[in-house]
């Protein structure tokens, strides 16, 4: 398939929204500027738009959808098969894009995209084996095998889908993805800051296919249009992914629609006498520290047994210490927050937990919106960094004295994204796993959310629903059953012979 060159779907820096397979500038003359975090510099102006379009993008994608759930489920499987061959082939463009919108280290970048096709991918492969189940009525009884339920899946109708700064692309494609294969017409609000990658999906899903208005992007500030997008009588399901705090909004505003919510994590790390410090120390420092901590899966708290803390804690800021910090074009591991007022936030978290008593081991310096890799070692429950999500580059040591307080700690969190243990005991691991209160629990290893086929869920503040290839698509649907009821008069009668 041959596929045109990366599109160039900006006027001067000035970016449209997508409705109805055209580029269109807001009836609000507004644009919103997305600057560089690391230098500040304009990369692109989006439409600030309007309730009025926001009304207009869910019309179009109600008006359109029957075309699509009309098409066969082996044409929607190959758009998707055609988007992933296309994000691909633009990999290397829109990861520079991404880089300069959101300040995500080169590497990373490209590979959220890469990564993104491979999604699309496993969606398509998984959607071939879509199907439902036949139940016989006899199982029951009073009930005969002429009663039969026929069950199959069938699309919820226009599905919004709303992604957060830190994956814009890879978190909204892996919700379009399953939205679209399982025939629904989809609305996509990108973040603010990481809005120009994913407009480049209007241009993506057209050249693989897709046809004008199925697919629909509104851009905007979720505080200005996002209570009334959520809120609209016309949107059929919601799936994403943001903040708690934003989360809980929405699923207030939302009403009765199904939700798919991953939000916020506080994930912690256990590590008992006995782990393998070499393994648990990369898996701490990459998980806490990739993309400088803005990932809602990072480690974000440290609980290691007596025995070995201090070795560990030495061995981890001796491998921090070393990460690289600075541009995001030179691949530097840490670079900048996503925003200043981020920074600020963040800083206060450190200047609280200093100022209870925490032992600075490393980092606590700032410049511009780059802070350094900061480990806070004593970190005790009454610090708000025990408990409170930073999202920057900060890693606290909560030092226990048995397994029992791991838990317990871990447990009393708001949020329950993932956990991790580091053990060579996998059954004391194994026991521990199921005491912890989270979507996931990795045993020697550090929390992710990839492989993205896996199912990815939190408890409680982190999330409602479960993510990944099969689940995204089974939430983005439902069962359709048809009960055949038919009549005995065509029975074939058996006679059974009375001396079996
Ligand atoms: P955010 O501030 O909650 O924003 C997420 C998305 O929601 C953005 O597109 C935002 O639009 C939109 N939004 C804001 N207010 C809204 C409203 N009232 N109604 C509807 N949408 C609204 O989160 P973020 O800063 O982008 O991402 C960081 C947070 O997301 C962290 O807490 C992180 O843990 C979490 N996260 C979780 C996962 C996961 O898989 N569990 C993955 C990534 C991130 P604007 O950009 O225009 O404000
Ligand atoms: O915060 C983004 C969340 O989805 C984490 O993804 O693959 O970095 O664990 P990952």
């Amino acid at each position: 398939m041959q596929t045109t060159e990366f599109p160039d779907i900006k006027e001067g820096l000035e970016y449209k929204y997508y409705c109805g397979g055209k580029w269109e500038k807001s009836i609000s003359g507004k644009t919103i500027s997305i600057r560089n975090p690391y230098n500040d510099d304009l990369v692109g102006k989006i439409q600030a738009c309007s309730k009025e379009e926001v009304d207009k993008v869910i019309r179009t994608a109600q008006e359109n959808i029957d075309c699509w759930i009309e098409t066969p489920l082996n044409e929607r499987i190959e758009v998707l098969r055609k988007s992933a061959k296309i994000i691909r082939q633009w990999s290397e463009p829109l990861g520079q894009l991404l880089m300069k919108e959101i300040g995500k280290p080169i590497k990373s970048a490209i590979s959220e995209i890469v990564r993104t096709a491979e999604i699309f991918e496993g969606t398509a492969d998984f959607a071939a084996t879509l199907g439902g189940e036949t139940i016989m009525g006899d199982a029951f009884e009073g009930f005969t095998r002429e009663k039969i339920s026929l069950t199959y899946r069938v699309p919820l109708g226009v599905v919004l889908c709303i992604g957060p700064f830190n994956y814009p692309f890879n978190l909204t494609g892996s919700k379009i993805a399953p939205a679209l294969v399982a025939g629904n017409a989809v609305v996509m609000k990108p973040p603010t800051q990481g809005a120009l990658t994913p407009l480049h999906y209007g241009k993506i899903l057209e050249e693989a296919g897709v046809p004008p208005g199925v697919f629909n992007i509104i851009t905007g500030r979720g505080s200005e249009i996002g209570d009334y997008l959520v809120g609209h009588p016309s949107i059929a399901m919601i799936s994403f992914t943001g903040s708690s705090e934003t989360g809980k909004k929405l699923a207030k505003t939302a009403g009765m629609k199904p939700l798919l919510l991953e939000l916020g994590g506080k994930d912690a790390a256990i590590v008992l006498d006995d782990a393998d410090l070499e393994l648990t120390v990369n898996a701490i420092v990459s998980g806490a520290f990739s993309f400088s901590g803005q990932r809602c899966t990072a480690v974000k708290r440290v609980l290691p047994m007596p025995a070995i803390a201090d070795e560990l804690v030495n061995k981890v800021l001796e491998k921090t210490i070393q990460l690289s910090v600075g541009a995001p074009e030179e691949n530097n591991t840490i670079g900048p927050l996503i925003s200043s007022k981020q920074c600020d936030y963040v800083q206060g978290l450190i200047d609280d937990a200093i100022e209870k008593g925490a032992l600075l081991k490393c980092g606590n310096k700032r410049e511009g919106n780059i802070m350094w890799p900061t480990i806070l070692d004593n970190v005790t429950t009454d610090m708000r960094i025990a408990w409170e999500e930073p999202f920057g580059p900060v890693l606290p040591i909560i030092r226990i004295s048995s397994a029992e307080e791991a838990i317990k700690i871990s447990n009393k969190s708001e949020y329950g994204l993932q956990g991790m243990i580091f053990t060579e005991n996998l059954d004391l691991a194994f026991n521990i796993a199921q005491e912890l209160d989270v979507g996931t629990v990795q045993i020697n290893g550090k929390s992710s959310r990839g492989p993205d086929h896996f199912p990815f869920l939190g408890t409680k503040s982190s999330g409602l629903g479960t993510q990944g290839i099969k689940y995204s698509i089974e939430a983005m649907s439902r069962p359709k059953v048809v009960v055949m009821n038919l009549s005995e008069r065509g029975k074939l009668v058996r006679e059974c012979k009375s001396d079996l």
